[in-house]
């Protein structure tokens, strides 16, 4: 079923891709037919929009069933009565999945955090937050703990920063990082809005926030090597995998110009990390030189890195292509489009199916995404 034409690139960006997808690893594992089919399921998924709208409930604030039945009776009223089911996940306690209904439109379209919704009379803007599934994947494999000490280094606009510090029970400290002010204003408004206190936004470039000197750190960034029990590098990247993307503007020389930008950042999150701490990378986008092989080129780099199983685990694994393990690409969470059939859900379609089938393809079913977990054995 398709409504839309596939994603469109730019032709030296598409020649890039098709290389990447049709890499020599991979047509070995796969054959070359179920390669290229793959691609071109890839490409047709990326112009349509995930088959969930995910929302993520302050747990900080309210309880994920009090704003379940908030979140169920401002539906009904948008829809005047048409019944959209609700769905918990029962890997992420902490999220609600809405499906969305019918290719002409109609369904939930919510482009903003719900919270900016006036529909919603004030009480959910601080309950609930709008983000894609594996976004809210990546706090959890995190795990902060309360009275930690956490680095989110590129933060805005601060879904995972306002995330880990729910999970922390807003106890300890979350230092949330971005290179601009006005998205750094941006965190701060939803710290506020979600009342988490524990978040402390600064703008600062994340390749340069390893001080050389001693310094007092309450000022803020840079700071002293080893200073962090957790980090993540939610790296600025391509965003191929956003969807629903019909035209994709990016030149191939801005595609390839993160490669080194995340090295940057990443060696930075190395040196700052505590040995025995955890850094977590992640991408919204699907080609190798952001993803796989940045994680080879992270474990070749920095002999103090242990690659590490995630929880939950619940997308693909890592790609073939970059020279990594059958053991390593297990370790590496992938959510691929192209893994589910694209099909679209009509009212009837989702009576019909099982409440566990519906999970199974909202996991599938979102935006592209990448996931590595590393912790820090030693210091270097
Ligand atoms: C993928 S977005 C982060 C999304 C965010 N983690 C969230 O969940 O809301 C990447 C961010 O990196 C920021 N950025 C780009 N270069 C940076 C740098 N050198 N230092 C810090 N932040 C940077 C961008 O401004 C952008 O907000």
């Amino acid at each position: 079923m398709s409504f839309f034409p596939k994603i469109s690139f730019q032709g030296e960006v598409e020649k890039y891709l098709s290389k990447v997808f049709r890499n020599n690893e991979l047509i070995t594992a796969l054959g070359t037919q179920e390669a290229e089919s793959k691609y071109q399921s890839l490409l047709s998924h990326l112009s349509h929009p995930p088959g969930f709208t995910t929302v993520r409930v302050n747990t900080h604030l309210a309880s994920v069933e009090h704003v379940k039945k908030l979140l169920f009776e401002e539906i009904q009223k948008q829809f005047k009565g048409l019944y959209v089911p609700i769905f918990e996940h029962p890997k992420l306690q902490d999220i609600l999945l809405i499906p969305v209904i019918g290719p002409s439109g109609m369904g939930i379209r919510m482009t903003e955090p719900v919270y900016l919704s006036p529909s919603f009379d004030n009480v959910l803007p601080s309950h609930l937050f709008l983000q894609n599934l594996p976004s809210v994947v990546v706090s959890h494999i995190l795990n902060p703990q309360p009275g930690e000490r956490i680095l989110d280094m590129c933060a805005a606009p601060g879904g995972k920063a306002t995330h880990l510090a729910t999970l922390m029970h807003d106890q300890g400290e979350v230092i949330a990082m971005d290179k601009t002010a006005n998205k750094v204003k941006k965190i701060k408004q939803n710290a506020e809005l979600l009342q988490l206190n524990c978040i402390k936004a600064f703008c600062y470039d994340g390749t340069k926030a390893l001080a050389v000197e001693k310094r007092d750190e309450q000022e803020g960034p840079p700071f002293l090597p080893e200073s962090f029990h957790r980090i993540l590098l939610d790296a600025p990247c391509s965003g191929m995998g956003q969807r629903p993307n019909m035209v994709y503007s990016l030149s191939l020389k801005e595609v390839t110009s993160y490669q080194p930008l995340q090295r940057k950042l990443f060696t930075v999150a190395v040196n700052l990390l505590k040995p025995g701490g955890v850094l977590v990378y992640s991408t919204c986008t699907i080609t190798l030189s952001e993803n796989e092989e940045q994680v080879a080129w992270a474990l070749r780099t920095f002999p103090c890195l242990q690659l590490q199983p995630q929880e939950p685990h619940i997308g693909g694994e890592g790609m073939r292509g970059a020279g990594l393990s059958l053991a390593q690409l297990k370790l590496l969470q992938r959510f691929d489009p192209s893994a589910v059939t694209l099909q679209g859900m009509d009212i009837n379609s989702l009576q019909d199916s099982k409440e566990d089938d519906l999970i199974s393809l909202a996991n599938k079913d979102c935006i592209g995404f990448f996931i590595a977990k590393f912790m820090k054995l030693n210091s270097k």
